[in-house]
């Protein structure tokens, strides 16, 4: 890199640039509210420069926080219309709006990471004992409004709830919601090429589960009965055990002695039991499930991945995992793709069906790093490293060419590079 201090010196402006006074946009025009997962990840670029700024970010996108303890995907801090769809479509009749679903929920993790790398140990405890609690309402949302039935296994009701819109992994599942009735008008094709966004049939379909939910009166036990898209998405379960692991150590450390801690504990025990079921021997993978059809959806992608992150494989998975994916490392000029680029559903370019994530690439070497894959941890840097070297902060790469797609100037690119390598 020209040099490590005008590198971090750019990505510090992105965020100062991005910065709407308390959060972060993803990037201006054509992601202009705070997202969840988003935030998070943020969180740990301000970290380096700003303790302050960095638990402003969490605690501003906790004032989105329901009721029920679920921390929504989006929080419409202001109104903007560069959007779609924004707060009227998604209909969440609340003082500050929201949409109806979440997205991986990487928070607890970062809270920890924060809490343990500040330098202001007096704002940290401050911050800390505010914080848990809303954490913690947020993890039982998950276990039990998301999984009613404690099967150990989450579920996720929308494709931009996994944070990975347009995987391959959700096609199949999502081919069998309807198309929405009514006509729209998309405003992201407005800002990113269209080969680079996904295919107007599947916004169909997202609209039309965000009119169900609506139908639903947003009752978490009617969607879960009636839901016609019903997803145990492996990434969604692997960031969410991994958070929960986090976050009781982050209570213990605290001495907090909370009544929930036991059920929060009783919950991994109940999700390592279980998550063999996603274990497809033939892929050498996890997967994630879509139980409608009653079957795993076949896609290898960064999302299954996420098994490594949370700690969920076995030693003998980890290592067939390993194979897997040294040779999808060496698939690429710049890894790691999004999907597997074996796979028939690959596209270089379309966003989350190729591209490459520097945040991803930062859960998926701490889970390497976890399974003692040194070699593969440090090549999922380097890659990450030159690919922002050479083009900058963008929101994804394209895997081929190393060509910046999406969104410019974009928050978690830069705070994810400015936090891991910089
Ligand atoms: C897209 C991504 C999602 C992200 C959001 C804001 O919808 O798929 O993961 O949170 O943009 O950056």
């Amino acid at each position: 890199m020209e040099s490590n201090s005008a590198a971090i010196k750019a990505a510090r402006e992105i965020l100062h640039n991005n910065d709407m006074g308390g959060y972060t946009v993803p990037t201006h025009d054509l992601y202009p509210f705070q997202w969840n997962w988003d935030a998070a990840i943020t969180a740990l670029g301000w970290m380096t420069f700003d303790q302050t700024r960095a638990w402003q970010e969490i605690e501003f996108l906790l004032k989105g926080q329901w009721k029920n303890g679920m921390v929504p995907h989006i929080v419409f801090h202001k109104e903007v219309d560069s959007y779609f769809p924004g707060p009227d479509v998604w209909g969440v009749d609340l003082p500050l709006r929201t949409t109806s679903i979440s997205q991986p929920p990487v928070l607890a993790s970062v809270v920890k990471i924060l809490f343990e790398g500040a330098t202001d140990k007096d704002l940290a405890r401050e911050k800390l004992s505010e914080i848990l609690p809303k954490l913690i309402a947020y993890h039982l949302w998950w276990y039990k409004d998301r999984d009613p039935e404690s099967t150990g296994l989450v579920v996720s009701y929308h494709p931009w709830e996994t944070g990975m819109d347009n995987s391959p992994a959700w096609d199949d599942a999502l081919s069998k919601v309807p198309p929405v009735d009514w006509s729209y008008i998309r405003r992201d094709t407005n800002h990113v090429d269209s080969a680079q966004r996904p295919h107007q049939d599947e916004y169909d379909r997202y609209l039309y589960l965000l009119d169900f939910f609506k139908k639903m009166n947003f009752d978490s036990r009617k969607i879960f009965d009636n839901s016609p898209y019903k997803i145990n998405d492996i990434g969604i379960i692997s960031i969410l055990h991994k958070a929960t692991k986090d976050l009781i150590s982050l209570c213990e450390s605290s001495g907090l002695e909370l009544e929930q801690l036991p059920l929060l504990k009783e919950k991994i025990s109940a999700t390592e039991q279980a998550i063999s079921q996603l274990w497809d021997a033939d892929s050498s993978s996890f997967l994630s499930k879509d139980l409608i059809a009653d079957q795993l959806c076949p896609a290898i992608t960064t999302g299954t991945l996420m098994a490594l992150y949370g700690e969920l494989a076995s030693p003998a998975q980890a290592e067939k995992i390993k194979v897997l994916l040294q040779d999808w490392l060496n698939a690429c000029e710049f890894g790691l793709a999004s999907t597997h680029p074996n796979s028939d559903k690959f596209e270089a370019q379309r966003y989350w069906r190729g591209p490459v994530w520097l945040h991803i690439n930062w859960l998926i070497a701490l889970g390497t790093e976890q399974y003692e894959m040194t070699e593969i941890t440090e090549q999922i840097k380097q890659t990450s490293y030159d690919l922002i070297e050479k083009n900058g902060y963008f929101e994804y790469f394209n895997c081929k060419t190393g060509e910046g797609c999406g969104g410019d100037k974009f928050s978690w690119t830069a705070a994810t590079a400015i936090y891991w390598f910089l």
